[in-house]
């Protein structure tokens, strides 16, 4: 089989669009932090978030909030 410039050519690109998509910033740098204070380190099940992060409890989540329940798939722990 011979190597035509073409193949190369598309060789190149092909490692040029996946290189571009690795580097992409995740959605979850931009979002709001888990703030790195003691109630936030003390939970480490997702579940147990929305004991707070729920309509009636300390910190409401926002209307336009994804209904999903993944939150540290969005949210990063903050650094501290
Ligand atoms: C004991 C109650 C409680 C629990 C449990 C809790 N939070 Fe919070 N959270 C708060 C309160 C109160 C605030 C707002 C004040 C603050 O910054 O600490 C807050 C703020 C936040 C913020 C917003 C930070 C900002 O910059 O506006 C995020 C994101 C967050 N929590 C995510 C989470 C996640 C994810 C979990 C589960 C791992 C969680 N919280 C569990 C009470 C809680
Ligand atoms: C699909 C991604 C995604 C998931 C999953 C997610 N969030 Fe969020 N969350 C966001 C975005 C985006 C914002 C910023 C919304 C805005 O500023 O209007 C946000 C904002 C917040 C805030 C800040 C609200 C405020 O008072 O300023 C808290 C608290 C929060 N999320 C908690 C949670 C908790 C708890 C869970 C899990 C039950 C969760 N999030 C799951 C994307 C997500």
């Amino acid at each position: 089989m011979t190597f035509r410039k073409v193949d190369l050519i598309f060789v190149v690109l092909a490692l040029l669009v996946v290189g571009g998509v690795a580097l992409l910033p995740s959605p979850r740098d931009r979002n709001p932090r888990v703030p790195a204070n003691s109630t936030h380190q003390a939970i480490t099940v997702e579940s147990q978030c929305t004991t707070c992060h729920a309509p009636q409890a300390v910190r409401p989540l926002p209307a336009q909030h994804p209904k999903r329940q993944d939150c540290l798939h969005c949210h990063a722990r903050a650094q501290g």
